[in-house]
């Protein structure tokens, strides 16, 4: 595996591996690796020809300060588990690499509202810092495949409105969401919960599978405070359960009216603060 921190020797590498026609894959991570990074690492080895992935804890898409500064980083086990994935090429910038002084690195894009609701809502900014790290580090690798976790919904809808918005070429693929035995979403910030609440975190998982063999017989409103009342009831705190449209994120009232419906839910687990989602209808 080669390593790379400064992008203009990673781009005449990858340069090369273009000039002689082999396809780039890229995931962009922020370290903390667990089993869900490396689907996506073991996807592009299998769909590419050379793998990317970038490790770099980005500032701007920090609402607060305190969970960046609590975010897990352990570069060392990181690049172990990537080498051993099979991973071609770590690239991990520094931030004056990223966010050169003086240089302007915003996305002006109209994301249409998707950015201001669920996870927008509860992390103002958030979104635009996503989009911005991005379209930044897919500048500086211009893959052929981008690969994102489904764990992060809002995350790759958006990603995927910017391409098409800024007619990027490259191909976004989204992996499925890798789960621990008990069914809890895989995050970087499991790290961080108690064995009680690990156990008690699964309750999310647990209410959007009940959740979704509801919604053709029962009212979306009662099918959601049931959901919230028992996050809460197992020791959660919850910040929103909602059922969507999966293409524009909204909030649906009829589901007989949509063909792609996604739930989505956030809660507390004590000062971790967990996502998570299902299809009930449609696929990506
Ligand atoms: O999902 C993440 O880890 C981050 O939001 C990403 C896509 C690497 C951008 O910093």
């Amino acid at each position: 595996m080669q390593y790379f921190v400064k992008h203009t020797t990673l781009k005449n590498k990858l340069d090369l591996y273009r000039k002689n026609g082999k396809t780039i894959g890229f995931i962009p991570t922020m370290g903390a690796l667990h089993d869900g990074h490396l689907k996506l690492v073991h996807a592009s080895v299998y769909e590419c020809d050379i793998s990317v992935c970038s490790i770099f804890v980005n500032p701007t898409q920090f609402n607060d300060v305190s969970d960046l500064v609590k975010y897990p980083r352990n570069l060392p086990k990181d690049s172990a588990l990537l080498k051993a994935a099979g991973l071609d090429i770590l690239f991990a910038p520094t931030i004056l690499e990223v966010y050169p002084n003086g240089m302007d690195i915003r996305v002006d894009i109209d994301l249409e509202g998707l950015d201001t609701i669920l996870e927008g809502a509860f992390r103002p900014g958030h979104f635009k810092g996503v989009v911005q790290i991005v379209k930044r580090l897919l500048d500086m690798v211009q893959p052929d495949v981008l690969y994102m976790g489904q764990k992060d919904f809002q995350q790759f809808t958006i990603i995927r409105h910017m391409i098409k918005t800024l007619h990027l070429p490259v191909k976004l693929v989204v992996i499925p969401t890798e789960r621990e035995p008990g069914g809890l979403a895989m995050s970087s910030r499991n790290e961080r919960l108690s064995a009680e609440y690990r156990k008690k975190a699964r309750v999310i998982f647990e209410t959007l599978n009940t959740s979704k063999t509801r919604i053709e017989k029962d009212s979306l409103v009662t099918i959601k405070s049931d959901a919230l009342k028992k996050i809460s009831d197992a020791g959660l705190i919850p910040e929103y359960f909602e059922i969507v449209d999966g293409n524009t994120l909204q909030v649906i009232h009829d589901p007989s009216q949509h063909e792609y419906i996604v739930g989505l839910a956030a809660a507390w687990a004590g000062d971790v603060r967990l996502i998570d989602n299902l299809i009930f209808r449609g696929k990506n």
